[in-house]
């Protein structure tokens, strides 16, 4: 471990989307600071933020460790610790969230964003979680606020958030709307407890949610489409009801009716995990760890993983997940 000096890493060659990424064999090994851990990595989440990094257009937050490595959620082995480092030694398998470069053969990560991987989780399915069951969490409980027995409305329901949010939603025994553009995505999301699925493939989806909650509205929306799904959230909302803008993936802008909003008492909250500050995510981390690993630990919350891919396949990988035919994650096996 010592000589090592150069490792594998994923980065943008061209910014043209999957095809522009390319596997490099001679990137530096991240040097660590006094509260670091180096860590081997051994499987990685795939998101779309590295989607949307392979064509330069979300790139990591000024001061990123190794910005032109994409990836944001790892699992491996700690194989170094800094010298202020109490809470993890050499061997030591953990995983977690980072503002990029989780795909490379080494990352660098501060000790405390990091988490022990519990004795029965694999490396793929301790890296399937960070990012979608912390995102998750943070917008249904930290963020909106939810309560027993509400309703929430989830769009894109079959993406990895939106089944993390699913679970965690039925845990506080909310009635839980979704919708998907693959009636496939809708059943196996029927199959884990949603209550009402519908397609959308044009036009509005208001009054399916209307009708479906007797003209009250949801209390909470998690939104992980973005562009003119805003406009019949807000439509389809409660008085007093809760948005969380997640996702952004049909465009950033919309036409809002503001009188509703305000009639209605809404309030819309938009969130991102990766520009957070330090202290932030090791809030995270911890919250991670408290809250959700245990219901993981005792089969409450499942991770979907729908494909594991090898590191020759990186390009593929890439291409389904921007594909949108899966449901749930993928996952690049590094080893
Ligand atoms: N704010 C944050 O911190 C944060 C953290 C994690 C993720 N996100 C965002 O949350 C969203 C979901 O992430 P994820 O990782 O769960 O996604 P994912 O697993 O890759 O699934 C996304 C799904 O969204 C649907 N979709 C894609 N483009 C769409 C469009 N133009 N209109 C309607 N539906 C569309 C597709 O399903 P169907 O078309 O089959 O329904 C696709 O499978 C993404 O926008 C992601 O960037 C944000």
């Amino acid at each position: 471990m010592e000589n090592l000096k150069y490792m594998q890493a994923i980065v943008v060659d061209k910014p043209i989307g999957p095809s522009g990424l390319r596997l490099v064999n001679d990137y530096p090994v991240p040097e660590i600071g006094a509260n670091d851990i180096l860590v081997q990595v051994k499987a990685v989440g795939l998101n779309r933020a590295d989607l949307i990094q392979s064509y330069s257009k979300y790139n990591p937050p000024p001061g990123s460790i190794c910005p032109d490595i994409i990836g944001l959620e790892y699992a491996g082995i700690v194989v170094r610790v800094g010298s202020r480092v109490v809470n993890f030694k050499i061997g030591d398998r953990v995983f977690g969230l980072v503002a990029s470069a989780a795909m490379g053969q080494y990352l660098c990560t501060h000790s405390q964003t990091a988490i022990l991987i519990p004795q029965d989780l694999d490396f793929e399915v301790a890296a399937s979680l960070p990012e979608a069951f912390i995102t998750a969490y943070d917008a249904l409980v930290l963020q909106a606020g939810v309560k027993l027995n509400q309703s929430v409305l989830i769009s894109a329901i079959g993406s990895s958030v939106g089944l993390a949010a699913l679970q965690i939603a039925k845990l506080y025994n909310c009635i839980v709307v979704g919708s998907s553009r693959t009636p496939d995505k809708l059943k196996l999301a029927q199959n884990i407890g949603l209550n009402f699925g519908f397609t959308v493939e044009s036009g509005s989806f208001v009054q399916s949610v209307l009708e479906y909650t007797r003209q009250i509205g949801v209390d909470n929306v998690l939104e992980l489409v973005g562009g003119n799904y805003l406009k019949q959230d807000i439509e389809c909302c409660s008085y007093r009801a809760c948005i969380v803008i997640i996702g952004l993936l049909a465009g950033i802008k919309t036409e809002v009716n503001l009188a509703l909003i305000l009639a209605k008492r809404i309030r819309i909250y938009g969130t991102t995990l990766r520009s957070r500050d330090l202290s932030e995510k090791i809030e995270l981390a911890n919250v991670f760890a408290s809250e959700i690993l245990p219901l993981v630990k005792s089969g409450k919350l499942k991770p979907f993983i729908t494909k594991v891919y090898s590191l020759k396949d990186l390009h593929l990988a890439f291409n389904d997940l921007e594909s949108n035919k899966y449901a749930g994650k993928l996952i690049l096996n590094w080893s």
